[in-house]
């Protein structure tokens, strides 16, 4: 396929490469100002980058499939793709179905992310959050990432399934094998290992509804088997199974992203972090604008079901497409400045970062929920909380799933000499 524009710009872009994924922005925002939609070939896809395209195409589910949102990014070898092939019996459920099949399971999952039920679920989360962080508190320097941003979100969204929390390890491992195949470049020994431990990730979940389905509890795959005596459209084992695959991935490492860019954000403005700290009702206005200014999603992808023009360039049927989630949240066009981080900014939740539509983010308010939570306390108990200078962040290398590796920070403790 030929490039419809000839900028250098479009041409050389790569979502993989090291200077990219440090600093996504200054790209995307050459890529929205020269050619906004633009077939990038080391990728074989079509990267969208401003804000109305990117809205347009995520409201036309017709024309627009999202039965690519979870595939490899790139071609797996042949080994790799065997496994996946064998190993893998899940079927689409939410994120990678198109209607009608989506709009049945999304109606039957709906009702377990009610506003209700995640605030029944905040005491759980702020006792989660307490616990973490007196296990640090003392320290007064800490990674943050691993002490409280990875194993919160984990920890909160593996009991709310009901999992046992002694394979929450074994878990979250699984989970980043499966980020770096759906949304990255791995070799061959990676593809490999990544998807070999998939099979088994998948396994444990079937295993899994098998043995709940004996010894119901107060978990959200027991309320979806529960569902069966009710409800003749209630789901089958391996819809369940494949919701509680697709669960144990979205749920946490979107959010200890998100509460790490948060992080990086505010620590490094000692005055927002103390106006958050001495006024907690600006906290969801300042997560709103860390969705905006630095998303833990910036990228996902559709597929064309036919010709189509989007942003007036045809795109034939067929086309793979990049939505530059990040991009469109800097778009100039709808948000004023939009290199500035503001938390007070008014339209800040005309952000793309959970998408739109029929697929719009099913957990955005457990992620909202668990980064007010942890904000609050942190800002509260160390008002003088900072990053550790000098130190630079590394992020994951995939195309979508963005927030710092590792975070060091430290803070005076109340009882610690002030430093002259
Ligand atoms: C900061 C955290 C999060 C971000 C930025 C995020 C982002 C997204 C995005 C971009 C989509 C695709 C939207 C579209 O196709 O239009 C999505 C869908 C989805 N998200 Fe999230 N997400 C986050 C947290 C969560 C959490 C905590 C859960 C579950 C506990 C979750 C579950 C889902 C599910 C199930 C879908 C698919 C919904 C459907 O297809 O109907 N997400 N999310």
């Amino acid at each position: 396929m030929t490039s419809p524009s000839g900028c250098p710009i479009a041409h050389a872009f790569d979502p993989l490469a090291a200077d990219y994924l440090n600093n996504p922005y200054p790209v995307l925002g050459l890529m929205r100002e020269q050619a906004p939609v633009h077939y990038v070939p080391s990728l074989d896809h079509w990267l969208v980058t401003r804000h109305a395209d990117i809205a347009a195409v995520l409201a036309d589910p017709e024309a627009f499939s999202a039965a690519n949102a979870q595939a490899p990014l790139t071609h797996l070898t042949p080994d790799a793709d065997a496994i996946l092939r064998t190993g893998l019996r899940n079927t689409p459920v939410l994120s990678n179905l198109d209607p009608p099949g989506h709009s049945h399971i999304r109606r039957q999952l709906a009702p377990l992310f009610s506003p209700q039920r995640i605030a029944r679920l905040r005491p759980r989360i702020e006792q989660f959050t307490s616990e973490l962080i007196d296990a640090f508190a003392d320290l007064g320097r800490v990674d943050i990432v691993e002490a409280l941003t990875f194993p919160l979100p984990a920890l909160t969204l593996f009991r709310l399934l009901g999992f046992p929390d002694d394979d929450v390890e074994q878990l979250k491992e699984w989970c980043g094998e499966k980020l770096e195949i759906n949304w990255g470049r791995p070799d061959a020994d990676y593809q490999l290992r990544a998807t070999t431990n998939m099979s088994h990730f998948w396994e444990y979940c079937e295993k899994y509804v098998e043995a709940r389905k004996g010894d119901l509890g107060d978990d959200l795959t027991s309320d979806l088997l529960r569902q069966r005596d009710t409800d003749a459209g209630a789901l089958d084992d391996r819809e369940v199974a494949s919701v509680v695959f697709a669960l144990s991935f979205a749920g946490h490492e979107t959010t200890t992203n998100l509460i790490g860019n948060a992080l990086r954000h505010l620590l490094s403005r000692p005055e927002v972090w103390q106006e958050i700290g001495r006024e907690p009702e600006a906290i969801p206005e300042a997560v709103e604008e860390v969705l905006r200014y630095d998303s833990s999603v910036i990228a996902w992808r559709r597929i064309t079901t036919r010709a189509v023009t989007v942003g007036g360039i045809p795109v034939p049927a067929g086309a793979r497409l990049i939505l530059g989630l990040g991009s469109a949240n800097h778009d100039p066009t709808v948000f004023a400045d939009p290199e500035e981080f503001e938390i007070h900014r008014p339209d800040a939740k005309a952000h793309l970062s959970f998408g739109k539509g029929i697929h719009y983010c099913l957990g955005q308010r457990l992620a909202r929920a668990e980064s007010e939570i942890v904000l609050r306390q942190l800002a509260q108990r160390f008002p003088n909380m900072r990053l550790v200078p000098g130190q630079e962040f590394r992020y994951p290398r995939n195309i979508s799933f963005r927030g710092p590796v590792s975070m060091q920070v430290e803070w005076t403790r109340t009882e610690d000499p002030v430093a002259a």
